[in-house]
């Protein structure tokens, strides 16, 4: 049986890169999948989260998830925290995965920086939170941006190593699912960099909530290259910023790199812009206006995540009691 899971941080900013990478193929999947989606809230607060705004953006997350598409009733839509169970294997993982195995994580290495001795337990023991988010499920496949490519290996290894430590083929070993024309979203003002919450620049990223005016001025005023649009993907090597606007215009129309670009080759930057700022407007602006519509009924959208919670719950209980009876814990 294939089932799929994935997580999606509440923590500000839902931007393109996020729908591009992740939601819209979740959209896409929940038509032949069973599919669970979750708002890791708990994987938030690794970083500091002012406590209302975690609250709002949580709403605000789960509004943009039902606007894209997820249908809540057909799938399980729910909040990390109000599930239990993440955290109970949460902790078993952390004494299955090895302190060498964290250490090499990139996504670790980046946010702590040069600040390793202060940043919280939590940031360091992340990967172990986000495998037992999709295992307590059994998921089998996860799709992703290609940014948590290696978390996923991590999953990986930890079944592999939990089901080898206990001699009980427990757990499947999850496989990442990356789709789409547009996988690693780079920033608008450098296209080496990829587009974040974080960046500083709100010029940086296209989010979900931009009306039609910012979204058309943050693409006009997006970086390029000085040379007309190429005909083929090969010529796009070290033209990054071409490269990132061609898979956003394809990832958008839902096309292949390659027919996308037949579409607009020998264009100059400016007209293909102009393109591009309608392409994001009619996929963003009918999500946009049904999460104006559902920011105005916080009752329905709480009412969907308690019940998706519940369902999560069910579950993912016989997978914490079958754990927990692995390992030897005394049962009541
Ligand atoms: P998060 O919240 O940073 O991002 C959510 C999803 O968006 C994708 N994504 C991108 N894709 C393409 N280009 C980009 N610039 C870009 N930025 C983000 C991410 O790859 C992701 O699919 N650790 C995860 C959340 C998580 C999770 C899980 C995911 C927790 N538990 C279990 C899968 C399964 C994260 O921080 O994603």
């Amino acid at each position: 049986m294939n089932r799929i899971f994935s997580g999606i941080q509440p923590s500000g900013n839902l931007h393109l890169g996020n729908y591009l990478g992740a939601m819209r193929n979740w959209v896409d999947l929940q038509h032949d999948y069973e599919c669970i989606f979750c708002m890791v809230d708990m994987h938030a607060i690794t970083v500091w989260q002012d406590p209302a705004a975690l609250r709002a953006q949580t709403r605000e997350l789960a509004a943009g998830m039902i606007a894209a598409g997820i249908d809540p009733e057909k799938n399980v839509l729910f909040v990390q925290s109000q599930v239990p169970a993440h955290a109970e294997l949460a902790w078993v993982f952390n004494c299955v995965a090895r302190m060498g195995w964290l250490s090499r994580m990139t996504q670790f290495k980046e946010k702590a920086g040069k600040n390793k001795e202060n940043v919280s337990v939590g940031l360091f023991a992340y990967p172990c939170l986000m495998a037992a988010d999709i295992l307590v499920y059994k998921a089998t496949h996860v799709p992703v941006g290609e940014d948590q490519k290696q978390h996923l290996e991590l999953a990986r290894d930890v079944a592999q190593k939990f089901n080898s430590d206990y001699g009980k083929d427990v757990f499947p070993l999850p496989e990442p699912l990356i789709l789409g024309a547009a996988t690693r979203v780079m920033s608008l003002r450098d296209g080496a960099k990829k587009m974040s919450k974080s960046d500083p620049s709100d010029y940086a990223r296209i989010n979900m909530s931009d009306d039609a005016d910012t979204l058309a001025l943050k693409i006009r005023k997006a970086k390029t290259d000085p040379l007309p649009l190429p005909e083929t993907a090969e010529e796009l090597v070290d033209r990054p910023e071409a490269a990132n606007l061609l898979g956003i215009y394809a990832a958008l129309l839902g096309k292949s790199l390659d027919a996308a670009m037949a579409e607009v080759a020998g264009l100059s930057f400016a007209d293909f812009k102009s393109r591009l700022a309608d392409a994001a407007v009619s996929v963003l602006g009918p999500i946009n206006a049904e999460m104006a519509r559902l920011r105005q009924d916080p009752g329905y959208v709480d009412g969907v995540l308690k019940r998706g919670g519940e369902k999560a719950a069910a579950l993912a209980r016989p997978v914490i009691d079958e754990v927990y009876e692995t390992v030897g814990f005394l049962r009541p």
